[in-house]
Protein backbone atom coordinates (compact mmCIF):
# COMPACT_ATOMS: atom_id res chain seq x y z
CA UNK A 1 0.00 0.00 0.00
CA UNK A 2 2.86 2.59 -0.38
CA UNK A 3 1.63 4.48 -3.37
CA UNK A 4 -1.68 5.89 -4.88
CA UNK A 5 -3.85 6.48 -2.07
CA UNK A 6 -5.07 8.92 -4.83
CA UNK A 7 -8.34 6.30 -4.90
CA UNK A 8 -9.62 8.29 -1.66
CA UNK A 9 -10.58 11.23 -3.15
CA UNK A 10 -12.47 9.91 -5.64
CA UNK A 11 -16.38 9.57 -4.69
CA UNK A 12 -17.04 6.13 -6.10
CA UNK A 13 -13.68 4.34 -4.05
CA UNK A 14 -13.68 5.68 -0.98
CA UNK A 15 -16.55 4.37 0.27
CA UNK A 16 -15.02 1.21 -0.28
CA UNK A 17 -11.18 2.31 0.46
CA UNK A 18 -13.04 2.91 4.37
CA UNK A 19 -13.62 -0.89 4.10
CA UNK A 20 -9.66 -1.25 4.37
CA UNK A 21 -8.95 -0.07 7.76
CA UNK A 22 -11.51 -2.88 9.34
CA UNK A 23 -9.77 -5.94 7.48
CA UNK A 24 -7.49 -6.60 10.19
CA UNK A 25 -10.11 -6.66 13.05
CA UNK A 26 -12.22 -9.23 10.59
CA UNK A 27 -12.49 -13.24 12.39
CA UNK A 28 -12.74 -15.47 9.15
CA UNK A 29 -16.66 -15.83 8.42
CA UNK A 30 -16.44 -11.57 7.89
CA UNK A 31 -13.08 -11.07 6.66
CA UNK A 32 -14.67 -13.89 3.47
CA UNK A 33 -17.79 -12.20 3.23
CA UNK A 34 -16.39 -8.29 3.10
CA UNK A 35 -14.20 -10.23 0.55
CA UNK A 36 -17.18 -11.15 -1.83
CA UNK A 37 -18.67 -8.17 -1.18
CA UNK A 38 -16.03 -5.56 -2.21
CA UNK A 39 -13.91 -8.18 -4.93
CA UNK A 40 -16.95 -10.85 -5.31
CA UNK A 41 -16.90 -11.21 -9.23
CA UNK A 42 -20.53 -11.18 -9.59
CA UNK A 43 -21.83 -8.92 -6.73
CA UNK A 44 -18.36 -7.41 -6.10
CA UNK A 45 -18.67 -3.33 -5.80
CA UNK A 46 -15.18 -2.48 -6.67
CA UNK A 47 -15.64 -5.14 -9.50
CA UNK A 48 -18.71 -3.18 -10.63
CA UNK A 49 -16.55 -0.34 -10.66
CA UNK A 50 -13.67 -2.14 -12.82
CA UNK A 51 -16.68 -3.08 -15.36
CA UNK A 52 -17.83 0.59 -16.28
CA UNK A 53 -14.32 1.30 -17.40
CA UNK A 54 -14.50 0.65 -21.03
CA UNK A 55 -17.80 2.56 -21.47
CA UNK A 56 -16.09 5.39 -19.81
CA UNK A 57 -14.04 8.61 -22.04
CA UNK A 58 -10.25 8.21 -22.22
CA UNK A 59 -9.73 11.10 -19.17
CA UNK A 60 -12.17 9.61 -16.98
CA UNK A 61 -10.55 6.20 -17.69
CA UNK A 62 -7.42 6.93 -17.24
CA UNK A 63 -8.61 8.89 -13.51
CA UNK A 64 -10.43 6.12 -12.55
CA UNK A 65 -8.92 3.39 -13.68
CA UNK A 66 -5.63 4.10 -11.99
CA UNK A 67 -7.59 4.79 -8.48
CA UNK A 68 -9.45 1.29 -8.99
CA UNK A 69 -6.92 -0.78 -9.55
CA UNK A 70 -4.55 0.50 -6.82
CA UNK A 71 -7.38 0.35 -4.60
CA UNK A 72 -7.72 -3.63 -5.37
CA UNK A 73 -4.21 -4.11 -5.14
CA UNK A 74 -4.22 -3.16 -2.18
CA UNK A 75 -7.57 -4.79 -0.98
CA UNK A 76 -6.11 -7.74 -1.92
CA UNK A 77 -2.58 -7.37 0.23
CA UNK A 78 -4.62 -6.74 2.97
CA UNK A 79 -7.28 -9.79 2.89
CA UNK A 80 -4.23 -12.18 1.84
CA UNK A 81 -2.24 -10.21 5.21
CA UNK A 82 -5.46 -11.09 7.20
CA UNK A 83 -5.94 -14.46 6.16
CA UNK A 84 -2.41 -15.61 6.48
CA UNK A 85 -2.43 -13.91 10.15
CA UNK A 86 -5.73 -15.66 10.89
CA UNK A 87 -4.19 -18.69 9.91
CA UNK A 88 -1.30 -18.58 11.84
CA UNK A 89 -3.04 -17.58 14.89
CA UNK A 90 -5.09 -21.07 14.81
CA UNK A 91 -1.46 -22.73 14.51
CA UNK A 92 -0.75 -21.44 17.18
CA UNK A 93 -3.50 -22.30 19.03
CA UNK A 94 -3.27 -25.86 18.07
CA UNK A 95 0.49 -25.82 19.35
CA UNK A 96 -0.80 -24.85 22.61
CA UNK A 97 -2.52 -27.57 22.64
CA UNK A 98 -6.12 -25.45 22.88
CA UNK A 99 -8.88 -27.99 21.35
CA UNK A 100 -11.28 -25.45 19.56
CA UNK A 101 -13.52 -28.24 19.44
CA UNK A 102 -14.32 -28.68 23.02
CA UNK A 103 -17.77 -27.73 24.45
CA UNK A 104 -17.68 -24.47 26.22
CA UNK A 105 -17.92 -24.47 30.09
CA UNK A 106 -21.82 -23.84 31.70
CA UNK A 107 -22.40 -20.35 32.44
CA UNK A 108 -22.56 -19.84 36.13
CA UNK A 109 -26.12 -18.30 37.20
CA UNK A 110 -25.63 -17.35 40.61
CA UNK A 111 -28.31 -17.76 43.47
CA UNK A 112 -29.62 -16.27 46.33
CA UNK A 113 -27.78 -17.68 50.09
CA UNK A 114 -29.93 -19.80 51.58
CA UNK A 115 -29.89 -17.31 54.58
CA UNK A 116 -31.16 -14.23 52.19
CA UNK A 117 -33.38 -17.17 51.05
CA UNK A 118 -35.31 -17.92 54.29
CA UNK A 119 -34.95 -13.91 55.11
CA UNK A 120 -36.95 -12.64 51.80
CA UNK A 121 -39.34 -15.35 52.29
CA UNK A 122 -40.67 -14.49 55.49
CA UNK A 123 -40.36 -10.73 54.45
CA UNK A 124 -42.71 -12.09 51.79
CA UNK A 125 -44.85 -13.58 53.63
CA UNK A 126 -45.60 -10.77 56.60
CA UNK A 127 -45.34 -7.87 53.30
CA UNK A 128 -48.60 -9.86 52.44
CA UNK A 129 -49.88 -9.05 55.80
CA UNK A 130 -49.26 -5.39 55.81
CA UNK A 131 -46.03 -5.37 57.32
CA UNK A 132 -43.54 -2.88 55.67
CA UNK A 133 -39.89 -3.47 55.69
CA UNK A 134 -37.89 -1.12 57.87
CA UNK A 135 -33.59 -0.92 59.14
CA UNK A 136 -31.73 0.67 61.72
CA UNK A 137 -27.73 0.88 62.12
CA UNK A 138 -25.42 -1.89 62.78
CA UNK A 139 -23.69 0.09 65.21
CA UNK A 140 -25.70 1.73 68.17
CA UNK A 141 -25.99 3.37 71.39
CA UNK A 142 -26.45 1.44 74.93
CA UNK A 143 -30.05 3.18 75.18
CA UNK A 144 -31.08 1.88 72.18
CA UNK A 145 -29.56 -1.18 71.93
CA UNK A 146 -30.86 -1.99 76.05
CA UNK A 147 -32.04 1.04 78.06
CA UNK A 148 -34.90 1.90 76.19
CA UNK A 149 -35.51 -1.68 75.86
CA UNK A 150 -36.17 -1.28 79.60
CA UNK A 151 -33.07 -3.72 79.67
CA UNK A 152 -31.82 -2.94 83.56
CA UNK A 153 -28.46 -1.36 83.82
CA UNK A 154 -27.08 -4.92 85.80
CA UNK A 155 -28.54 -6.89 83.09
CA UNK A 156 -25.70 -10.01 81.64
CA UNK A 157 -26.48 -9.18 77.97
CA UNK A 158 -24.51 -5.97 78.62
CA UNK A 159 -21.71 -7.84 80.19
CA UNK A 160 -17.95 -7.04 78.33
CA UNK A 161 -18.16 -11.02 77.63
CA UNK A 162 -21.74 -10.49 75.56
CA UNK A 163 -21.58 -7.69 73.67
CA UNK A 164 -18.74 -5.69 71.43
CA UNK A 165 -18.21 -2.24 72.76
CA UNK A 166 -16.95 0.12 70.26
CA UNK A 167 -16.08 2.90 72.97
CA UNK A 168 -17.95 4.32 75.94
CA UNK A 169 -22.12 3.71 74.91
CA UNK A 170 -21.39 2.49 71.40
CA UNK A 171 -21.44 -1.04 70.21
CA UNK A 172 -22.46 -3.52 67.72
CA UNK A 173 -26.29 -4.05 68.27
CA UNK A 174 -26.58 -7.50 69.99
CA UNK A 175 -30.50 -8.00 68.14
CA UNK A 176 -32.50 -6.10 65.78
CA UNK A 177 -35.00 -5.51 68.66
CA UNK A 178 -33.68 -1.39 68.81
CA UNK A 179 -35.38 -0.93 65.64
CA UNK A 180 -38.84 -1.14 67.13
CA UNK A 181 -37.44 1.76 69.25
CA UNK A 182 -36.59 3.84 65.86
CA UNK A 183 -39.51 2.96 64.60
CA UNK A 184 -41.82 3.95 67.58
CA UNK A 185 -39.96 7.28 67.59
CA UNK A 186 -40.39 7.86 64.23
CA UNK A 187 -43.68 7.38 63.53
CA UNK A 188 -47.66 7.48 64.75
CA UNK A 189 -49.18 3.78 65.55
CA UNK A 190 -50.90 1.76 63.41
CA UNK A 191 -47.40 0.50 62.87
CA UNK A 192 -46.66 -2.95 61.19
CA UNK A 193 -43.00 -3.68 60.25
CA UNK A 194 -40.24 -6.32 59.66
CA UNK A 195 -36.58 -5.12 60.11
CA UNK A 196 -34.03 -8.05 58.56
CA UNK A 197 -30.61 -7.30 59.64
CA UNK A 198 -27.40 -8.27 61.23
CA UNK A 199 -26.76 -8.79 64.57
CA UNK A 200 -23.38 -9.16 66.62
CA UNK A 201 -22.46 -10.85 69.68
CA UNK A 202 -18.90 -11.82 71.28
CA UNK A 203 -19.68 -15.58 70.90
CA UNK A 204 -17.44 -18.29 70.01
CA UNK A 205 -17.69 -19.68 66.29
CA UNK A 206 -18.76 -22.82 66.85
CA UNK A 207 -21.47 -25.42 65.30
CA UNK A 208 -24.18 -23.56 67.00
CA UNK A 209 -23.16 -20.06 67.08
CA UNK A 210 -21.87 -17.18 64.87
CA UNK A 211 -20.48 -13.77 66.25
CA UNK A 212 -22.55 -12.20 63.59
CA UNK A 213 -25.85 -13.12 62.59
CA UNK A 214 -29.24 -12.42 60.89
CA UNK A 215 -32.14 -11.60 62.76
CA UNK A 216 -35.32 -10.81 61.57
CA UNK A 217 -37.52 -8.12 64.06
CA UNK A 218 -41.52 -7.59 63.91
CA UNK A 219 -43.62 -4.92 65.59
CA UNK A 220 -47.38 -4.28 65.14
CA UNK A 221 -49.09 -1.78 67.04
CA UNK A 222 -52.57 -0.08 66.86
CA UNK A 223 -55.71 0.60 69.18
CA UNK A 224 -56.89 -2.90 70.52
CA UNK A 225 -54.13 -5.17 69.44
CA UNK A 226 -54.13 -8.29 72.08
CA UNK A 227 -51.67 -11.64 72.63
CA UNK A 228 -54.53 -13.31 70.13
CA UNK A 229 -53.32 -11.17 67.09
CA UNK A 230 -49.66 -12.28 68.05
CA UNK A 231 -50.98 -16.50 68.04
CA UNK A 232 -52.86 -16.38 65.08
CA UNK A 233 -50.38 -14.35 63.47
CA UNK A 234 -47.19 -16.32 64.23
CA UNK A 235 -49.34 -19.51 63.64
CA UNK A 236 -50.23 -18.10 60.20
CA UNK A 237 -46.57 -17.64 59.43
CA UNK A 238 -44.99 -20.94 60.79
CA UNK A 239 -48.02 -22.50 58.11
CA UNK A 240 -47.56 -20.15 55.37
CA UNK A 241 -43.33 -21.19 55.27
CA UNK A 242 -42.78 -25.06 57.04
CA UNK A 243 -46.44 -25.98 55.53
CA UNK A 244 -50.14 -25.98 55.84
CA UNK A 245 -50.47 -28.52 59.04
CA UNK A 246 -47.35 -27.91 60.92
CA UNK A 247 -47.85 -27.67 64.82
CA UNK A 248 -46.69 -24.72 66.94
CA UNK A 249 -46.81 -24.34 70.49
CA UNK A 250 -46.30 -21.50 72.74
CA UNK A 251 -44.20 -21.56 76.05
CA UNK A 252 -43.14 -18.98 78.35
CA UNK A 253 -40.57 -16.60 78.78
CA UNK A 254 -39.20 -13.63 79.77
CA UNK A 255 -37.17 -10.48 77.56
CA UNK A 256 -37.54 -7.36 79.51
CA UNK A 257 -39.24 -5.56 76.47
CA UNK A 258 -42.36 -7.60 76.69
CA UNK A 259 -45.20 -8.25 79.12
CA UNK A 260 -45.87 -11.23 78.87
CA UNK A 261 -43.18 -13.36 76.83
CA UNK A 262 -43.44 -16.30 75.26
CA UNK A 263 -41.47 -18.32 72.72
CA UNK A 264 -42.66 -20.42 69.97
CA UNK A 265 -41.73 -23.51 68.79
CA UNK A 266 -42.45 -25.36 65.99
CA UNK A 267 -42.72 -29.14 65.34
CA UNK A 268 -39.48 -30.78 64.64
CA UNK A 269 -39.07 -30.53 60.67
CA UNK A 270 -36.56 -34.04 60.55
CA UNK A 271 -38.53 -36.00 63.05
CA UNK A 272 -42.08 -34.64 62.70
CA UNK A 273 -42.80 -34.62 66.35
CA UNK A 274 -41.78 -38.33 67.14
CA UNK A 275 -38.21 -37.10 68.44
CA UNK A 276 -34.90 -36.95 67.72
CA UNK A 277 -31.17 -36.11 68.02
CA UNK A 278 -31.76 -32.61 66.16
CA UNK A 279 -34.71 -31.48 68.88
CA UNK A 280 -32.62 -33.70 71.18
CA UNK A 281 -35.76 -35.93 71.81
CA UNK A 282 -38.78 -33.03 72.40
CA UNK A 283 -40.24 -33.35 68.71
CA UNK A 284 -39.85 -29.46 69.19
CA UNK A 285 -37.71 -26.55 67.84
CA UNK A 286 -37.76 -23.40 68.85
CA UNK A 287 -37.50 -20.69 65.91
CA UNK A 288 -38.87 -17.13 67.80
CA UNK A 289 -39.32 -14.98 70.80
CA UNK A 290 -42.27 -12.81 71.14
CA UNK A 291 -44.43 -11.14 73.86
CA UNK A 292 -46.82 -7.80 73.97
CA UNK A 293 -44.80 -4.39 74.03
CA UNK A 294 -43.99 -3.51 77.53
CA UNK A 295 -45.44 -0.38 78.50
CA UNK A 296 -42.26 1.07 79.39
CA UNK A 297 -41.26 0.58 75.60
CA UNK A 298 -43.87 3.20 74.92
CA UNK A 299 -43.48 5.25 77.45
CA UNK A 300 -39.49 5.80 76.38
CA UNK A 301 -40.64 6.30 73.03
CA UNK A 302 -43.91 9.08 73.56
CA UNK A 303 -46.20 6.56 72.93
CA UNK A 304 -49.09 6.15 75.13
CA UNK A 305 -49.42 2.94 76.43
CA UNK A 306 -53.13 4.04 77.47
CA UNK A 307 -54.51 4.17 74.06
CA UNK A 308 -51.92 1.68 72.15
CA UNK A 309 -51.01 -2.38 72.77
CA UNK A 310 -48.83 -4.33 70.31
CA UNK A 311 -46.78 -7.41 70.06
CA UNK A 312 -43.33 -7.96 68.69
CA UNK A 313 -41.17 -10.71 67.79
CA UNK A 314 -37.80 -11.53 67.04
CA UNK A 315 -36.18 -14.41 65.22
CA UNK A 316 -32.97 -16.16 63.41
CA UNK A 317 -32.99 -16.70 60.09
CA UNK A 318 -29.31 -18.71 60.16
CA UNK A 319 -31.31 -21.26 62.93
CA UNK A 320 -34.62 -21.49 60.46
CA UNK A 321 -32.36 -22.03 57.33
CA UNK A 322 -30.72 -25.23 59.17
CA UNK A 323 -34.04 -26.59 60.55
CA UNK A 324 -35.47 -26.26 56.81
CA UNK A 325 -32.58 -27.64 55.16
CA UNK A 326 -31.56 -29.52 57.59
CA UNK A 327 -27.76 -28.25 58.15
CA UNK A 328 -25.99 -29.59 60.68
CA UNK A 329 -23.49 -27.07 61.10
CA UNK A 330 -23.88 -22.81 61.22
CA UNK A 331 -20.24 -22.11 59.60
CA UNK A 332 -21.31 -24.20 56.83
CA UNK A 333 -23.41 -20.88 56.03
CA UNK A 334 -20.78 -18.90 56.11
CA UNK A 335 -17.98 -20.82 54.26
CA UNK A 336 -18.69 -19.60 50.95
CA UNK A 337 -17.66 -23.63 49.76
CA UNK A 338 -19.57 -23.68 46.13
CA UNK A 339 -19.93 -27.33 46.92
CA UNK A 340 -22.35 -26.51 49.63
CA UNK A 341 -24.06 -23.79 48.11
CA UNK A 342 -24.45 -25.31 44.68
CA UNK A 343 -27.04 -27.56 46.66
CA UNK A 344 -29.50 -24.43 46.69
CA UNK A 345 -29.96 -23.27 43.55
CA UNK A 346 -33.07 -24.14 41.90
CA UNK A 347 -32.57 -27.32 40.02
CA UNK A 348 -29.49 -28.09 42.04
CA UNK A 349 -26.79 -27.47 40.28
CA UNK A 350 -24.61 -24.90 39.73
CA UNK A 351 -23.73 -24.93 36.32
CA UNK A 352 -26.42 -23.72 34.33
N1 LIG B 1 -34.25 -9.53 70.82
C1 LIG B 1 -34.43 -10.89 71.29
C2 LIG B 1 -33.11 -11.63 71.18
O1 LIG B 1 -32.26 -11.23 70.45
C3 LIG B 1 -35.47 -11.59 70.46
C4 LIG B 1 -36.83 -11.07 70.69
C5 LIG B 1 -37.64 -11.63 71.67
C6 LIG B 1 -37.34 -10.01 69.96
C7 LIG B 1 -38.91 -11.17 71.92
C8 LIG B 1 -38.61 -9.53 70.19
C9 LIG B 1 -39.40 -10.13 71.18
O2 LIG B 1 -39.14 -8.53 69.51
O3 LIG B 1 -40.65 -9.67 71.40
O4 LIG B 1 -32.96 -12.64 71.82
Amino acid sequence: MANAPDYKALTVLEPIARELARIPTLGSDELEALYIELLGRKQGSLTAVLKTLPSLSPEEKAQLGSGANALKRDLETAFDERRQALKSETQARAREGVDLTMPGRGRWIGAEHPVTRVTEEIVQIFHRLGFARATGPEVETEWYNFGALNFPPDHPAMDLHDTLYLGEGTLLRTHTSPVQIRTLQRYAPPIRILAPGTVFRRDPFDASHAPAFAQIEGLAVDEGISFVDLKATLTHFARRFFGPTTKVRFRPSFFPFTEPSAEMDVECQLCHGSGCPACKGTGWMEILGCGMVHPTVFEHTGVDPERYTGWAFGMGPHRIAMLRYGIPDIRLLYDGDMRFLAQFVAGGSANG
